[in-house]
């Protein structure tokens, strides 16, 4: 019986989100004018991989890079930023839906304004990871460098601004981390030398260390409210089912000995997390976890009740390997996007994106109101 309404209660839920979600966009998001909850953020800043990267690694000498077609081709004027996706970036959503701005600008990009700087950067850089070694395979901003990077930021808004107004500016900012994958996908499972010297287990607790310690270094620079994504079902990823499973082309499905990493690692950092939060209430702190795998999963599994003919392979090349330089103009690209979750063997398509937006907006509200 109870059971039985659980369940009940969670088909209603669904139901209601998918009703929600097919709202057409600009019906949900809040345009510039009009700020979510009256909030009074000042800013939106971003760390991490490529999944919050808007083009960070245009000008580094690395494989990571998209800032060519088909990349970016449903991005306003079809430009391929950098961004590892067809369009916007959840991050974007989040920042338009907050009321400040339509995009969140890369930090490195050489024409960025002062004010386009002010009012919310991203740091990230796709393929680092937290464990140092990540970046260093792919000649990216590791996190540690993020944070640095950060400071000279603060210095900047200082040098203008004032140290006062720059203190409260931060103190009043969204802070956003969204990094980990990599550090499995490219590093542990893919590259022997970690496994030599960690199992599992000790690998996740050396990643949750260097979750820390980035999020105390940004705690000592005066960010307050800081929302932390763990790990999408890695299982899942085109990328992970064409190179390891048997019947990879045929007969694809999740390979749940990887996701199942994943679930461990994000009850662990929630943990963390909580712990932090709870030890740094009294002064001001909100420091939440922001679940992607539950959404992911989720458009995964039922993805025809979203809107999705394709789920566990890509829109670009074969879907199945191509991402990066392999997924460039002469690849085949799938007419329609938006029936795919993944737009290359990696990374989440535009609509995905906005689904994952959709599905964040509690956390969202809970670090944006006063
Ligand atoms: C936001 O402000 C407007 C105008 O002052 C008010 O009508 C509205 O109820 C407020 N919304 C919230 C969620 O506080
Ligand atoms: C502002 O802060 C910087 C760095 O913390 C410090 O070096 C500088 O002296 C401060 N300036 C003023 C006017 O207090």
């Amino acid at each position: 019986m109870k059971m039985d309404r659980s369940c009940n209660a969670q088909r209603f839920f669904w139901r209601a989100l998918v009703l929600f979600l097919s709202l057409p966009a600009h019906q949900a998001l809040s345009s510039k004018s009009a700020r979510a909850l009256n909030n009074t953020v000042s800013a939106f800043i971003v760390f991490g991989d490529s999944t919050v990267d808007p083009g960070n690694n245009n000008n580094l000498r690395t494989m990571f890079k998209s800032d060519f077609l088909p990349y970016g081709r449903d991005f306003a004027n079809r430009v391929p930023t950098g961004r590892f996706t067809n369009g916007r970036l959840a991050t974007d959503y989040i920042v338009s839906y907050i009321g400040i701005k339509d995009y969140v600008p890369a930090y490195l990009e050489p024409s960025l304004s002062f004010e386009d700087m002010k009012s919310g950067v991203s740091f990230a850089s796709a393929g680092s990871g937290y464990d140092p070694m990540t970046p260093t395979l792919s000649n990216v901003v590791s996190l540690p460098q993020q944070l640095e990077y950060f400071k000279e930021y603060k210095k900047r808004l200082m040098s203008t601004m004032g140290n006062q107004s720059t203190i409260q500016h931060i103190n009043k900012a969204v802070f956003l981390v969204s990094a980990g994958t990599n550090d499995f996908v490219v590093n542990y499972f893919t590259i022997p030398i970690r496994q030599r010297s960690f199992t599992i287990a000790t690998y996740q607790q050396f990643l949750l260390q260097h979750v820390k310690d980035l999020i105390k270094g940004l705690w000592e620079e005066g960010a307050r409210r800081i929302a932390v994504a763990g790990l999408p079902p890695m299982g899942c990823l085109p990328i992970m089912i064409s190179l390891n499973s048997n019947s990879a082309v045929l007969q694809r499905g999740c390979m749940d000995q990887y996701s199942s990493v994943a679930r461990d690692y994000n009850a662990l950092l929630q943990t963390e997390l909580a712990s932090m939060q709870s030890s740094l209430a009294n002064q001001g702190s909100r420091i939440y976890y922001a679940d992607i795998y539950k959404p992911i999963s989720d458009m995964i599994l039922r993805f025809p009740s979203y809107g999705f003919d394709e789920a566990l392979s890509g829109c670009c090349g074969t879907g199945l390997l191509e991402a990066a330089f392999l997924c460039n103009p002469n690849s085949y690209v799938c007419p329609d996007a938006s029936k795919y979750v993944f737009w290359d063997s990696i990374h989440p398509t535009e609509k995905a994106y906005y689904l994952i937006f959709q599905l964040l907006r509690p956390i969202v509200n809970a670090l944006i109101q006063d």
